[in-house]
């Protein structure tokens, strides 16, 4: 590796002429731009525990009305990426947000794509394009980019759930708006899971000759990924990963084009090497509790727990329980890394 010029190698009257005219150099930059075999990464391995965010939570549901929040949320800001730029990875966002009873956070629509997986709470909904979605704990419901969507809670106590954006991209590449709508008027039918993608392998027939939808499913019910991965596991070897990717149904690819989501179950015990990846994502505890060790940092997580997991890291994930399966669901940007041509995977 030969060693490159520097910024102040050069007359100070030669970068000011540069400079004069808007022109850098890139020869001192070259090594931190594109680094040999691995990218430079400012993101850290990071937890954060839900029994730590929910009091300072519920006590925003005090502090301030919905009216003055519109969308009452504490983001989950990576501190290596700088609390103030709303960063948990380099694409991803997060945010935990509280709805309470009677609230509606009022209908919008916007060019991030957003998602919502529910953290506990029960009455909660979501309207996407007048489709009324319920909120269970462990669903998860899509809010692509472009549709309107508004939120409300006809139950009794606290509703919270996880708020994961690929604003991050969008933002920086200068695109990012929203749009505020009239209140959205629910469709008064059960939303698309419930009916016309009740089972895996079935679509209503019309659908043969129309367009492929773009998101013909938004809410992908907790209970069916939750057997789906236990009917998995007794058909699988013993040492085959249980990990389901939620799909567009029309299309079986990835359900939003910049996040992917998955879920995954740990058997009782099993600690479990993945492929390291180009993509950054989130883990996000959905039962159970156990250890994620990224790199060298061991981090323990509980149910609801959420962690940070930089590119190119070396991920174990091990359940810490001998005697109950332990689930996580993980949100990446494998999907825009596909499309721009540089996702990878490597042999641990
Ligand atoms: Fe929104």
């Amino acid at each position: 590796m030969s060693q490159l010029g520097t910024l102040e190698e050069l007359p100070v009257e030669y970068r000011q002429a540069l400079t004069d005219i808007n022109l850098g150099p890139l020869w001192p930059s070259l090594r931190s731009l594109v680094p040999f075999n691995k990218p430079e990464r400012q993101t850290q391995p990071t937890l954060w525990r839900y029994q730590d965010i929910r009091p300072l939570l519920l006590q925003a549901g005090e502090l301030t009305p919905i009216e003055k929040a519109e969308r009452r949320v504490l983001m989950l800001c990576n501190p290596g990426l700088g609390l103030e730029n709303a960063m948990a990875t380099p694409s991803i966002y997060l945010g935990m947000q509280l709805i309470l009873p009677g609230e509606v956070a009022p209908n919008h629509r916007h060019s991030p794509s957003a998602i919502r997986f529910v953290v506990e709470g029960e009455g909660g909904f979501t309207t996407v394009e007048g489709e009324k979605l319920p909120m269970e704990r462990g669903d998860l419901i899509l809010t692509p980019s472009g549709l309107w969507h508004e939120h409300g809670h006809g139950g009794s106590g606290p509703v919270v759930w996880l708020d994961a954006l690929d604003l991050p991209v969008v933002y920086r590449m200068e695109a990012s708006y929203s749009i505020e709508g009239p209140p959205a008027k629910d469709n008064n039918a059960p939303d698309a899971s419930q009916t016309m993608y009740r089972r895996a392998g079935l679509m209503p027939y019309r659908m043969l000759g129309e367009a492929r939808g773009k998101y013909p499913l938004l809410r992908y019910p907790w209970q069916e990924v939750r057997q789906s991965l236990n009917d998995l596991s007794s058909g699988a070897g013993p040492g085959d990963m249980l990990h389901l990717a939620y799909v567009n149904p029309h299309t079986g690819e990835e359900s939003l084009p910049i996040m992917g989501f998955s879920a995954l179950m740990l058997r009782p015990g099993e600690e479990i090497s993945m492929p390291r990846r180009s993509a950054s994502a989130v883990l996000h505890g959905i039962e159970g509790r156990g250890q994620a060790t990224i790199d060298d940092e061991a981090l323990n997580w509980e149910e609801h727990d959420t962690i940070a997991v930089p590119t190119h890291a070396k991920l174990r994930i091990r359940n810490a329980s001998s005697k109950s399966p332990a689930f996580l669901f993980i949100v990446d940007d494998a999907p825009m890394q596909r499309k721009l041509g540089y996702y990878e995977e490597f042999a641990n």
